[in-house]
């Protein structure tokens, strides 16, 4: 029985959202790994890291063909680019365009590189969050949008199985990046997350990255339609 293979070396990977903090921890552990890694984003990365970079809205679903008539290989699509707008979401036109990023844009994307990843046999991972398992009073479109990841990431990992294409779901915890800025500055919020939290503190992308590089791995050869919490244990809490 040959030793397990983890490596993703000399894939290509699109990551969306890759200048945030989560995309950008992604990318450099993909990098590192040896794979060929490109993002994509509203706005380019803060520094240069020296991964290929196109600008994409995901809600534009001309924009997103056009990348993908662009890109010829890929092996792992990460949906990474996310949005919330703490107290805002009640909104209807509001509530339309966070669901519009994260749900429809995922499902854009995964429409537009199906046949990419066909070809290649490789992996959509989508992001979900810790309001893919609670409400959120003050984010009601992104607790919907988070919770309907798993959904989808069930629903594609059952389509594309046809394909070879495996589809799985990152949960991340309580992350220190932008998007997260509002809740972590706010101390009764602060406090209520650290209750109950059993690591007691927020995490860095970093350490999620391991996540995503076993998952696009032929060790995961197996793992096809779950979402996968990467939380320091606040859901088993
Ligand atoms: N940070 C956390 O604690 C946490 C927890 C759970 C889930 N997440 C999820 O992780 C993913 C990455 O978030 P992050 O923490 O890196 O936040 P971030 O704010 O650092 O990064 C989000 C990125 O998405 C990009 N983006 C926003 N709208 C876009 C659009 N329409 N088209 C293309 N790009 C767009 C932004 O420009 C930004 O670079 C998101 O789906 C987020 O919901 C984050």
């Amino acid at each position: 029985m040959p030793a397990p293979d983890f490596s993703v070396a000399g894939q290509h990977v699109l990551i969306s959202g890759g200048a945030g903090g989560i995309g950008t921890a992604f990318a450099t552990a993909f990098r590192d790994s040896g794979a060929q890694v490109t993002i994509c984003d509203l706005r380019p990365p803060a520094k240069d890291a020296g991964f290929a970079f196109e600008v994409i809205d995901v809600r534009d679903t001309t924009a997103v063909e056009a990348l993908a008539a662009r890109i010829k290989t890929l092996h792992v699509l990460i949906h990474c680019a996310g949005r919330l707008i703490r107290h805002e979401e009640h909104k209807p036109d509001v509530f339309m365009d966070i669901i519009n990023i994260h749900l429809v844009g995922n499902m854009r994307l995964a429409t537009a590189f199906r046949p990419h990843l066909a070809a290649t046999k490789g992996c959509l991972i989508n992001i979900g969050s810790m309001y893919s398992y609670f409400g959120a009073a003050m984010i009601p479109a992104y607790a919907s949008a988070k919770t309907a990841i798993i959904g989808l990431t069930k629903s594609l990992a059952v389509a594309y199985a046809e394909d070879e294409i495996r589809v799985n779901a990152i949960a991340p915890g309580w992350i220190r990046t932008e998007i997260s800025r509002g809740g972590r500055e706010e101390p009764a919020f602060n406090e209520k997350v650290m209750m109950r939290l059993p690591t007691k503190r927020w995490s860095e992308p970093e350490e999620l990255a391991g996540t995503a590089v076993f998952l696009a791995s032929p060790a995961a050869r197996l793992i096809n339609g779950v979402t996968i919490p990467v939380d320091g244990g606040y859901v088993a809490s």
